[in-house]
């Protein structure tokens, strides 16, 4: 049975200045957990957020933080961001030189490990880390910013690595990452998503509850409500 559908705004999209009200707002706004992208302008051309402001985000509120890290070598930030209360830590898999300790390091520190496949990264990487793993993070763009058009090979990639999830029998969320907004979550989470990380789509928008409830109305006609 599919998990119930989770909507993670991406903080890259909010208003860095009152950070601390943005996330406030959207979790208010129906949230479920706040995504949050660390860049460090060597893995990816941008330069976002450590540590420090994820205790600060952890230490404010009850909500899951799920942290994206878009950095190399991913390993060596696992820690610092497990301190940091992080509940889920997702890394690039060409980010990690051994993946699979990379996955048993989070796990190890309480936390649940997440892989990321960036748009060209091919399946085959799956296949003998499963086991290993809490999530797996479907890159519908390529990572390093916000507001970038979706990937529609996204779609097809989604509906394989769902199959993989359930033909297996595996407890494991499906994130989906990069333009994702009201007119194509439907799409998204028919083809197999889960968690829904949206940035410039609810950070964009005058009132963060509308494009929250117009989102978990679009999960609904989609996917049905997987409680009842
Ligand atoms: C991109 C980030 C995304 C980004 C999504 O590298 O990982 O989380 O914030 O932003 P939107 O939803 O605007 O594409
Ligand atoms: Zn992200």
């Amino acid at each position: 049975m599919r998990s119930t559908s989770l909507i993670a705004p991406s903080i890259l999209s909010a208003d860095f200045c009152r950070l601390g009200e943005e996330v406030d707002s959207v979790l208010a706004a129906g949230a479920d957990m706040i995504h949050f992208d660390v860049m460090d302008n060597h893995y990816v051309p941008n330069l976002t957020v450590g540590p420090q402001i994820c205790r600060a985000v952890t230490s404010r509120i009850s909500a899951p933080v799920d942290v994206h890290l878009m950095t190399e070598p991913a390993e060596s930030l696992v820690p610092a961001f497990a301190e940091a209360g992080a509940a889920w830590i997702s890394f690039h898999f060409e980010a990690s030189r051994h993946p699979d300790r990379t996955l048993q390091l989070i796990r190890s520190l309480g936390v649940k490990a997440g892989i990321a496949l960036n748009p060209a990264t091919p399946l085959g990487c799956l296949e003998h880390i499963m086991d290993r793993l809490d999530m797996i993070l479907i890159m519908s763009v390529n990572p390093g910013f916000g507001g970038q058009q979706f990937i529609p090979e996204a779609l097809n990639k989604l509906t394989r690595v769902r199959r993989m999830i359930d033909e297996g029998g595996y407890p494991i969320r499906l994130e989906v990452d990069g333009g994702v907004k009201i007119q194509n979550i439907g799409a998204i989470a028919a083809a197999g998503a889960d968690t829904f990380v949206a940035g410039s789509a609810i950070f964009g928008a005058p009132s963060y509850g509308e494009v929250i409830s117009a989102m978990r109305s679009e999960l609904e006609k989609s996917v049905g409500c997987p409680e009842n």
